[in-house]
Order: C-alpha cells, then structure tokens, then sequence
C-alpha cells in the first residue's frame, strides 16, 4: 500500500521561490526510489506579485482551500513594494493562527560540514532546539493608531497572554525535554524585570508546569543575557522555550551561530493534528539576492525532512538529512553564503545524487 500525502506548496517571493524547488525535488526524489511514499503537490501564488494584482496576499477562501492538505511547505512572504505588515498579517499569521499552529519549532543545530562562526565549536556543542510561542504573545494585532500626522501622533500595540496559550506551549516544551533526554534541561526566555505583566505571568505558568516534570530542571534566563549565551555557552542548552517574539529574535542569533540564514529550517506545528502544520526555512525572501540562483537551499531541503517526520515517515527524514550533509561535508556545490561557488540549482541536484548514492 502506497502512503500517500497531500501538500500545499505556497513557494510566495524571492528566493522561496527558487528554494522550495530544490526542496520539492529532493522528496521527488526518495519518493521515486521506492518505500512506498507518493506525495501529490498543489501550488498556489499567493504572494506579494499576487497583492499588487488583487489587492489581497490570499484569495478570501484561501485557508478553507489548505485545509484539507496534510501539509502546507512554504517558502518565503515578503517583498520591497508591499509593506512587510501587510504580507505578514496577509498569509503567514492567518495560517499560523486559524490552524492553529502554536508551536513553532526551530532546530538549532550544527550540521556536518558547516563551520560555526563561533571559535572551537562542533556538532556537540551546538544541538538544542528552541519552541517558539507561535499564536499570541507580542504579535497580537490589538492597539492601533490615533492623531496621524499630527503632533500627537501615537501607536499602541498590546501583547497577549493568555492561560490557555502560555500552558500549552510549556507543556510542549515540557514534554519534548523529557524525550530529548540528555541532561532534561528547559531555558525559559523571560524579561519579567522590565516587563512587568505578562513576563511574570509567564514565569508563573513556567514554575506551574514545571511541578508536573519535576525531573526537568528549569532555568528562568532575561532574554538580553540569554542571547549573550547563546554566543558564549551554546553547549548548555538542551530546549529553550520563549514568546513570539522573543523567540523570533533569538532563532536568528539561533541560525547564525549555525552557518546563517540560509540553514535554519522551522515547522508551524498544530500538535492535535487537526489542522495541517506547515514547514518554512527561517529566512525571507532575501531581495538581495533574488534572481541570481544562489540562494542556500539548505534551510527549506531541513524543512522538508521535517515536514516528512511530522507526517511519520521518519526513515526518509533520516535519509534527507543524511544526504544533506554528505553535500554540505563535500563541500563542492555549497553555495556563496557559505563561501562556496555552487548555485540553488547544483545544490539541490548534488542532494538528489548524495540520495540515490545512499540507497
Ligand atoms: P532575509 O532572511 O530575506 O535576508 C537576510 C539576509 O540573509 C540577506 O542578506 C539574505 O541575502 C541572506 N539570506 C537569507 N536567506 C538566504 C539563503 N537561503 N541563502 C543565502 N542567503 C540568504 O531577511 P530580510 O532581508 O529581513 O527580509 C526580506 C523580506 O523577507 C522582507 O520582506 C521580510 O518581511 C520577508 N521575510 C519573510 C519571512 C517569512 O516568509 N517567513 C521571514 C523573514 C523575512
Ligand atoms: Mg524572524
């Protein structure tokens, strides 16, 4: 019997577009070698080009159009020409927040082959992963605006934090520390000095749920030292959980220690299955580069592993990473961001041949 998946491919501006290609050949790829997997794609444009045309990021039944999708694979939204709040609230927060992907998972891992910016550091020093708060939090759309263009000219925007929202999402990092094993260690991103509402609140639910894992140990770190760790003692960390944005901003300290933008990956996870989850690199759409085909597939080749494990085919995520670094250890077809010549394309293809070699 063929194990067969359905996935949304929303590939949207810039270099996602050319990314989400090579990721999309690499599944082709092990499906095409046998293990019983076939997976049917549907593309959507949605986009910022897709704004300038029709006024919306998405058409107005766009989500009820993904929602019957095992996974949606995204690869980047955002570009000069529409205003970067507008593409955000249009696509990547409804689809975040309707299908309730509250969990954002960002590996923070040291592949083989990738030499960390920071000196001395191996893959044992750097493989901890980061739950970021993916619903609520600081990206919450309540405030607004009042006495523009006048010298009263304010904005306010409110954080959210809610029982229900902070619970579960400690209790996901709970319990992904108790199966992570190693030394059962949870860092908790805070800043309940200065911020002194929700921070608390936070910290609360932090020592509350702690109580129900009581073999996990918890730390309660200020966002501002912990970034400082995450230079200088990255080895000390096993999960780290945070806010929206808190944990926005330490995944890309995160993917910097760990080769730049081009590598990290991260999954939108709605952990009851009841919705599709969706899997995107951390990078945007990185105008800078887009259209010359250099863009690092890296990141959105991890997502697709990920995105495979979630849907229980782990074997094959195995293989993908495996491939991965085989390209990435070679180092032939490594592309400029990580000080190699190699183009998305030559990339993408060496992990197709790393793949069958495999096999
Ligand atoms: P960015 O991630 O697009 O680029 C930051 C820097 O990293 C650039 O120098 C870029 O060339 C480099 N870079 C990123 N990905 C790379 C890759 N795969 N290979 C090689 N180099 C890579 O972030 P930026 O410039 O802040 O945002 C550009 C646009 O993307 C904006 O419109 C922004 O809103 C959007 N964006 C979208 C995201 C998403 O769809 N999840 C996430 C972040 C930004
Ligand atoms: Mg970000």
């Amino acid at each position: 019997m063929m194990r067969k998946y359905k996935i949304a491919l929303i590939p949207g501006d810039g270099i996602g577009v050319d990314v989400l290609r090579e990721g999309t050949k690499v599944m082709d790829t092990i499906c095409s070698l046998g293990g019983g997997v076939s997976i049917e794609y549907k593309e959507f444009d949605w986009s910022c080009e897709y704004y300038l045309k029709h006024g919306r990021m998405m058409p107005e039944d766009g989500l009820e159009r993904l929602k019957d999708f095992d996974s949606i694979y995204l690869g980047a939204v955002g570009y000069p020409g529409v205003p970067d709040h507008v593409s955000l609230w249009g696509l990547l927060l409804p689809i975040r927040r309707h299908f309730q992907q509250y969990i954002n998972i960002r590996p923070v891992k040291l592949l083989r082959g990738i030499t960390s910016p920071l000196a001395n550091r191996g893959p044992n020093d750097l493989n901890f992963m980061v739950i970021r708060e993916n619903n609520e939090g600081e990206y919450s759309n309540i405030g607004g605006r009042m006495y523009e263009n006048t010298p009263m000219d304010m904005a306010i925007q409110n954080s959210v934090f809610t029982k229900h929202g902070v619970e579960r999402v400690l209790r996901y990092a709970f319990q992904l520390t108790q199966e992570m094993g190693k030394r059962h260690r949870l860092t908790a991103a805070t800043k309940s000095n200065g911020i002194n509402h929700t921070m608390p609140f936070w910290d609360e639910y932090v020592q509350k749920i702690n109580k129900e894992y009581p073999d996990i140990q918890t730390d309660i770190v200020h966002i501002d030292a912990l970034c400082a760790y995450f230079v200088s003692k990255p080895d000390s960390f096993d999960v780290v959980v945070a806010s929206n944005l808190f944990g926005d901003i330490l995944t890309d300290l995160g993917a910097a220690i760990v080769g730049g933008m081009g590598i990290a990956p991260s999954a939108n996870i709605n952990p009851e299955k009841n919705y599709p989850s969706m899997f995107e690199p951390v990078h945007g759409s990185a105008p800078d580069i887009a259209g010359k085909g250099i863009a690092n597939p890296t990141a959105a080749i991890w997502c697709a592993s990920m995105m495979l494990e979630h849907l229980g085919e782990v074997e094959l995520a195995q293989e993908i990473m495996e491939a991965l670094q085989i390209v990435l250890e070679e180092g032939k077809w490594v592309t400029p961001d990580l000080g190699g010549s190699g183009t998305t394309v030559e990339f993408g293809d060496a992990v197709c041949h790393a793949l069958k070699e495999l096999r």
